[in-house]
């Protein structure tokens, strides 16, 4: 498989990989250098859209180039950019005059899209996008002249966009293609571009292009949307074969992923952990550590595939086949019964229940972070990075799940996201559902009983858990969003 990743040899991969560093002292005044300069986006869907909005709201001159279908169809996305009185025009009226030129378009129309760009684009401008698929996975080579930056929200664009509004940000990654910067000018403009998001206001890391591909790919196949996809439908299972009605059922796990992973983004594994009664710690622990081992052969081999550049290759072969397999996914999982139970609008249950009554969904969360960051870590990628892409981003996949389950979580996510998202729930349910035949009724829908508790266990477990390298790494970078919060409330 020629793509650039393959073709960079081991200590290039290496570097590249390991590319990753807070940027501290990013302020507004990063802004400046794009002040009075076009940007076009191309893409007003999840990330354009949204991306737009906070650009604009920061004082930069944004525009929105559509395809000249798009525009008699007027599409949905047409419409939203009309309606927030964004100018439009097509590719040929836009592009010539932008100078930074951001691509948010779905993953697999890169090739096509970028081919016409080229053609348009004005010398020595700035190309931009929000997930480097297209540069790492292919053998594209962009005009010489043109500057490849890259900044990536660490979240769905509704979430980019719901942050800024309440004076906030998401975390970014940005970074610059090596092949593409022969005037040194690609990071500062990455820069202005993140503050413009509001994502100085939560941590922008400083990445590569592969980084960000890898990393990205293996969070949200497993822990981010796969695990969580898996372990709802296999949790709801489960809950009805034990005689618990519906709504129960959805509000438990509808909204427990939401209110459990809330914890994580103040005090990670460790003050989840502590959220428990001692015997539920106890009990969550050993599940966790059994999970762990049934499935650390399936998210080894998702970072293999990520890496190797098969899985990739595989999606590829499905955008030339007319997303067959995509489509074939979205379908079987939209009739599960999760999905089309019947709609519960508001949790019914007391926060406290669900540190109560889930106890497996913990030792779930605890196995699937574990697993994804340390798989990660062991590949060559930093800490750093897989926090992000392991712990961090969950919360904000979590809210859209208690939006509207799965059917939400997979509508603002990339296509590219859900597909491997899929791709992973077709191998783990059976491995869940197998698990779940050995649990105990406590571990889930009701509260566990009492136990005498071995203190030197409690003891022994507690120090496992905050020793481990994501509480270290997690504290650290959690401990410099909040002196920036704070700077900025
Ligand atoms: N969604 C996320 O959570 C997320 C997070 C981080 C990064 N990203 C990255 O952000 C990028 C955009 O992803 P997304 O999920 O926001 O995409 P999306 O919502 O699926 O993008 C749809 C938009 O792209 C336009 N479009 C599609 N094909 C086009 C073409 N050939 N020419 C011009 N416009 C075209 C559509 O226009 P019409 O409606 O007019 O057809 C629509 O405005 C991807 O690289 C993705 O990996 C996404």
């Amino acid at each position: 498989m020629k793509n650039y990743f393959n073709l960079l040899n081991f200590r290039e991969k290496l570097q590249e990989l390991q590319t990753c560093h807070i940027i501290k002292n990013l302020t507004i005044n990063s802004l400046k250098i794009l002040k009075n300069k076009k940007i076009v986006i191309i893409g007003c869907g999840s990330q354009g859209y949204h991306q737009g909005l906070n650009l604009r709201d920061s004082g930069l001159d944004v525009s929105y180039a559509f395809r000249q279908s798009s525009i008699q169809k007027q599409t949905r996305s047409w419409k939203n950019a009309k309606k927030s009185n964004f100018f439009v025009g097509t590719f040929e009226e836009l592009i010539p005059n932008a100078d930074l030129v951001i691509n948010l378009t779905p993953d697999k129309n890169h090739a096509i899209v970028v081919k016409s760009l080229q053609n348009l684009m004005k010398k020595n401008s700035f190309l931009g996008y929000s997930h480097g698929f297209h540069i790492v996975e292919s053998n594209v080579v962009i005009r010489s002249d043109i500057t490849v930056i890259m900044v990536a929200p660490k979240c769905p664009g509704t979430e980019v966009r719901a942050e800024f509004l309440k004076g906030f940000g998401v975390p970014s990654l940005i970074a610059v293609h090596q092949k593409n910067d022969i005037y040194q000018k690609g990071l500062n403009i990455a820069k202005a571009w993140a503050v413009g998001l509001g994502s100085h206001k939560a941590g922008v890391l400083r990445s590569s292009f592969s980084a960000e591909v890898k990393s990205d790919l293996m969070g949200e196949q497993t822990i981010l949307c796969g695990f969580l996809q898996t372990c709802s439908l296999a949790c709801y299972e489960h809950l009805i074969s034990k005689g618990y009605d519906v709504k129960y059922s959805i509000s438990l796990i509808q909204y427990g992923w939401e209110k459990l992973s809330e914890v994580l983004k103040i005090g990670g594994i460790t003050l989840l952990f502590h959220r428990l009664s001692n015997s539920a710690q106890i009990r969550a622990y050993q599940l966790s550590q059994k999970l762990k081992k049934i499935l650390y052969p399936l998210f080894s081999a998702h970072m293999d595939n990520i890496l190797s550049g098969i899985f990739s290759r595989d999606l590829i072969k499905d955008w030339e086949n007319n997303d067959h397999n995509l489509l074939l996914w979205r379908d079987m999982y939209k009739k599960e019964d999760f999905e089309i139970a019947n709609n519960v609008p508001v949790d019914l249950l007391k926060e406290n229940e669900y540190f109560e009554k889930c106890t497996l969904m913990v030792a779930m969360l605890k196995a699937g972070i574990e697993l994804s960051f340390e798989i990660m870590v062991s590949s060559g990628i930093l800490e750093e990075s897989a926090y992000f892409e392991s712990l961090h981003e969950l919360p904000l996949i979590a809210n859209t799940i208690a939006r509207k389950r799965l059917y939400e979580m997979n509508q603002v996510i990339s296509d590219t996201a859900e597909y491997g998202n899929y791709l992973f729930t077709n191998s783990a349910l059976p491995i869940v559902k197998n698990f779940l035949k050995t649990i105990e009724n406590s571990d889930l829908g009701e509260s566990i009983y009492t136990m005498s508790i071995n203190n030197k266990k409690l003891n022994f477990l507690h120090s496992n858990i905050e020793n481990h390298p994501i509480e270290k790494i997690g504290k650290k970078l959690r401990s410099y969003m909040y002196s920036m919060k704070k700077k900025y409330n």
